[in-house]
């Protein structure tokens, strides 16, 4: 693998490297011995670059009819689903992500194409009567201008999509910052979106850390920014972004709570746990970290969840029949670490998993076991905390009062569930979980694309992403009056 492909960024339809001419390595977090590429590790001088092209494109791109700019992106849509089983190949190479799951990413991102297409030719405002006669008046959305995107590696190409999209047909020109564990996912993206028409610097891509990261978001010329990662990180972008007074979108952290009540179908719930908990190896925002039982239920669930977490098949993503690929990289492995043994100290009882997978077949890739812990309180570190791996904690409660209580004790406010047959429960639950997503009789995990998704408290920022709430993160409102009276005419005082 000596001769792995180098990647360069996309600069004003260019690929170039970076300035400082250094690179960095993307590997597979399931065999560390496959080198994927090399990345350009830019600085803020390529970001300054890359800021300029966009610069430089936006008045071309922001005249051009929107419904124009929408075709663009339905032949994108197009390209990428003739394209799904290539570019899901990459993503579980680069991401580790079983393969079935990475090929739902990129329909993810084919249904965020087409969605944000279809808004070429929509972008609706108001009309609305005047106060007064032979007056007209109406809104209409415009671009802000510049948009810096920083992505995640857990949804390599769903979530640059989601980004991307409302931002492009609403005619903003952009910089994206791709996580580095995953930069190919996005270089594919833009590879399409570049075949499917999009002018030279519309689009453009600096790869890199932190730092990179840092300047594209207090870029004096970027106007809005959105970010997806660690609630940390999101107050550090969030407080660079204010000093300039950028539109600023965060999608961060999640605790979330699926709830198992004394009436539930529990091989269903066990169902949703399993996939809720484990699927993308715990490593989503919308992870089912938490299950809160109804102590009824508690011995029967934790017996039955127990044995099936036990039974997962982790390995290779690319390879038939593995239902739990590896974590991300080493440093999520030591975060993973360090939680199990919290929760030991604790006092939470490890029913299933706890250690690193270290046999032949996992010795060279980031692979931990589906870890479940019993006995768990609210309290403890291992229940508030966003751990981002396969980790699920299991709560007895005696009460739906109590349920919810627990489910809403943490910072974040995501996603939630609630498995029962009652549909006074289910609405109780759904009214008082302050989430931004609820399920009923489904895991916390498998938002669509037309719904908006993104969360509450320490998770966001006030924002959606999706459907049509993700325009107005992307735009900016205009309301327009125009007085064919011939006579002045003053609001509110004649
Ligand atoms: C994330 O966890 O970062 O709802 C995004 C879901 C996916 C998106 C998750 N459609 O689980």
């Amino acid at each position: 693998m000596a001769d792995a492909e180098s990647f360069r960024n996309l600069i004003g339809g260019q690929n170039v490297p970076a300035a400082s001419g250094a690179t960095f390595e993307n590997r597979n977090p399931a065999d560390s011995s496959d080198l994927i590429g090399r990345f350009a590790d830019s600085g803020p001088e390529d970001v300054a670059r890359a800021v300029a092209a966009a610069k430089e494109a936006l008045p071309g791109w922001r005249v051009l009819p929107a419904p124009k700019r929408g075709e663009i992106l339905f032949r994108a849509a197009e390209m990428l689903a003739r394209r799904k089983e290539d570019f899901a190949r990459d993503m579980t190479r680069e991401m580790g992500k079983v393969l079935p799951e990475t090929l739902g990413d990129v329909q993810e991102a084919i249904d965020m194409t087409y969605y944000m297409a279809g808004e070429g030719r929509r972008q609706f405002g108001q009309t609305t009567p005047s106060e007064f006669v032979r007056k007209f008046q109406m809104s209409v959305r415009s671009p802000v201008g510049i948009a810096g995107l920083v992505t995640p590696w857990n949804f390599p190409m769903a979530i640059p999509s989601w980004k991307m999209m409302p931002a492009l047909v609403l005619g903003n020109t952009l910089v994206i910052k791709p996580a580095p564990d995953t930069p190919l996912s996005t270089v594919n993206l833009l590879r399409v979106l570049e075949k499917a028409g999009l002018p030279p610097g519309v689009v453009n891509m600096v790869t890199g850390g932190g730092e990179a990261g840092a300047a594209l978001v207090s870029h004096e010329a970027v106007g809005v920014v959105s970010f997806t990662g660690s609630t940390a990180t999101g107050r550090k972008v969030s407080e660079a972004a204010a000093r300039l007074f950028k539109h600023c979108h965060l999608e961060m952290g999640g605790k979330n709570v699926l709830m198992v009540m004394d009436d539930a179908d529990l091989e269903l719930a066990v169902d949703g746990a399993l996939w809720g908990g484990f699927g993308t190896s715990g490593q989503r925002c919308t992870a089912a970290s938490r299950i809160v039982l109804h102590k009824t239920v508690y011995a029967e669930f934790a017996e039955a969840f127990v044995a099936r977490a036990k039974k997962l098949r982790v390995g290779n993503g690319l390879a038939t029949g593995i239902e739990m690929g590896p974590l991300i990289n080493e440093a999520q492995l030591a975060k993973v670490e360090s939680y199990v043994k919290i929760g030991q100290e604790e006092g939470a009882k490890l029913l299933c998993g706890g250690a690193r997978m270290a046999g032949a077949a996992h010795a060279r890739g980031h692979f931990y076991e589906p870890t479940v812990f019993g006995d768990c309180t609210s309290a403890m570190r291992l229940s508030r905390e966003e751990i981002f791996g396969p980790v699920v904690s299991l709560i007895p409660v005696a009460s739906l009062d109590e349920a919810i209580e627990v489910g809403n004790s943490v910072e974040y406010g995501l996603s939630a569930a609630i498995y029962t047959r009652d549909v006074n429960k289910a609405f109780r639950a759904m009214n008082e979980m302050d989430t931004g997503i609820f399920y009923v009789n489904a895991p916390t995990i498998g938002a669509e694309t037309h719904l908006p998704f993104g969360g509450t408290k320490n998770t966001g920022n006030g924002h959606r992403e999706a459907c049509i709430q993700a325009l107005d993160v992307f735009s900016e409102w205009k309301s327009i009056y125009i007085d064919y009276s011939g006579s002045l005419q003053r609001a509110q005082m004649d």
